[in-house]
């Protein structure tokens, strides 16, 4: 027997096509219209994997899902879902759903699901079950990644480990719920932040704790590639297959065989590269540029992108079913501005970095240099807070940083009196009320404004324009709140 596999779906048509399609190759099948049913099949049963539907009456797939994730978490459940409910299927997914197909389906599609749907309830076989049934998949994660100790401890989200994305916004805590429910499947995963927003990182941590940690994790920069190049790049070629090509070489699909492949900057694919992704996606096998035999490989995607894909692709830049495909579990991050609880963390995260690669020995920040570090919007996100941080520490002397060593489009945010504390923190902060105000209302006032330059790298005229304000106002507010004046 290859293999018996529980069908529930209150659509009798359904039923029938799954179990014949499913019997001719070879498996035995159970088959339920009633999913109260079905539930106590599930129990009673020696069942390897499960395909529901979502919506049915009595117990819907959801639910048959939740009690399959308590009581047999080994058990991986299949989602059938009707096409244009993506989003339905995208949930289920998050909630520990081995994968989905759409109906109506391929017959091929539904036999690629269930031979991988069987392979991995016989690999959770050989894996430890704890005694903590909720948690005996995560566990098993944190055994095959190595990992210490969790950081997502939402109560239905598993124990895993993201050591080295540093967060305590909601927004981040979400995304590490997010990376704990999904790294274990193999559903693609797309990833859309501004630039430095830690897109990389995220791919890279759900790599690292999903059952692939040991095996190959492979990037590829669809915009550092020219567009004549990535198809060779990605399917690899074979000898003679264009000018210059004297031997063979794999691409990096065949690399990411049984791995993750991080597909960085997606939308930069070109046109008819998409075309051939999509396929690669959908059959997990190609052929090597100038090669014929046909090339099997299990590789889970991980894919991002800093531009919003779903309006490229209704502008006709990006294919609309390659998006869908990819954009199964999609993941924001955030802009740095827009989570600032965070920023405190990442400063202290990265100066204990920075102490120890650079070998100096700060032990604090001025409270002052910490609140311009905080009021200001970032436009690089981590990455530009990384390396300022990093210029900050190799400017200090002594063992505290200050707002001497801010760069300077940070220091313009500091009123102009205590523009460079020493550091010994005299007490030069507004008292009453107005003050206050005053202070809060010219750090916004700041904050716009050089956001503003930047973006018109630094036209007066074009960012007066932006701000509603005249030329002559924005120089007036330049010179008031002492920024540097930009070059126009
Ligand atoms: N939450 C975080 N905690 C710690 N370090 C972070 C975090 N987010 C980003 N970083 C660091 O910031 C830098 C930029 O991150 P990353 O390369 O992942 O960004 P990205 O979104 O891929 O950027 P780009 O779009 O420019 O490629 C890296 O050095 C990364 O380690
Ligand atoms: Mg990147």
């Amino acid at each position: 027997m290859k293999g018996q596999i529980l069908v529930i779906d209150d659509e009798k048509n359904i039923t029938f096509v799954i179990q014949a399609i499913l019997e001719r190759a070879g498996y035995e099948t159970l088959v339920y219209n009633d999913s109260s049913e079905a539930l106590r099949a599930i129990d009673s049963e020696d069942v390897n994997v499960v395909i529901t539907d979502l919506y049915m009456p009595g117990p819907g797939g959801m639910e048959i899902l939740e009690h399959c994730a308590k009581n047999h978490p080994q058990l991986p459940v299949v989602i059938i879902t009707a096409y244009g409910t993506v989003e339905s299927a995208v949930s289920a997914l998050k909630r520990g759903a081995f994968d989905f197909i759409t109906k109506p389906f391929e017959q091929t599609d539904l036999l690629s699901v269930v031979q991988k749907a069987l392979a991995t309830y016989h690999q959770r076989q050989k894996e430890p079950i704890f005694l903590d049934r909720d948690l005996s998949r995560d566990t098993s994660l944190e055994a095959t990644s190595g990992a210490a100790k969790g950081t997502a401890s939402h109560q239905d989200s598993p124990t895993i480990s993201i050591s080295s994305i540093v967060g305590s916004s909601a927004q981040m805590q979400e995304i590490f719920k997010v990376i704990g429910k999904i790294a274990a499947s193999p559903s693609t995963v797309l990833i859309w932040g501004e630039s430095g927003t830690g897109k990389e990182l995220v791919a890279f941590e759900i790599h690292r704790n999903s059952s692939r940690a040991d095996k190959p994790f492979i990037k590829i920069n669809c915009a550092a590639i020219p567009s004549t190049l990535i198809e060779s790049e990605l399917f690899g070629y074979e000898k003679g297959a264009f000018t210059g090509a004297v031997g063979s070489k794999p691409g990096r699909f065949e690399l990411a065989h049984d791995g993750t492949l991080f597909l960085d900057e997606v939308a930069e694919m070109p046109l008819e590269m998409q075309v051939k992704l999509l396929r690669v996606l959908q059959e997990q096998e190609f052929e090597r540029v100038g090669g014929v035999s046909t090339i099997k490989v299990d590789v889970r995607i991980v894919a991002a992108t800093n531009k919003d894909l779903e309006a490229e692709a209704r502008a006709g830049r990006f294919r609309e079913d390659l998006f869908y495909r990819l954009n199964v579990v999609p993941i924001h991050i955030p802009p740095l501005r827009e989570r600032k609880q965070d920023i405190e963390l990442l400063v202290r995260y990265f100066l204990r970095q920075f102490n120890s690669k650079l070998k100096k020995e700060i032990t604090a920040i001025s409270p002052q240099a910490l609140e311009a570090l905080i009021a200001y919007h970032w436009p690089g996100n981590i990455r530009q807070l990384e390396n300022a941080l990093e210029r900050m520490v190799l400017m200090s002397d002594g063992a505290v940083i200050t707002a001497h060593e801010l760069p300077e489009e940070i220091a313009a945010l500091l009123p102009p009196s205590g523009a460079a504390d020493s550091g010994d923190d005299s007490d030069q902060s507004p008292t009453t009320f107005k003050e206050k105000v005053k202070k809060q209302t010219q750090t916004l006032e700041r904050g716009l404004i050089e956001k503003a330059l930047e973006e018109t790298s630094g036209n007066v005229t074009r960012a007066a324009s932006i701000l509603g304000l005249s030329r002559k106002g924005l120089q007036l507010k330049i010179k008031e709140l002492g920024l540097k004046r930009p070059l126009d």
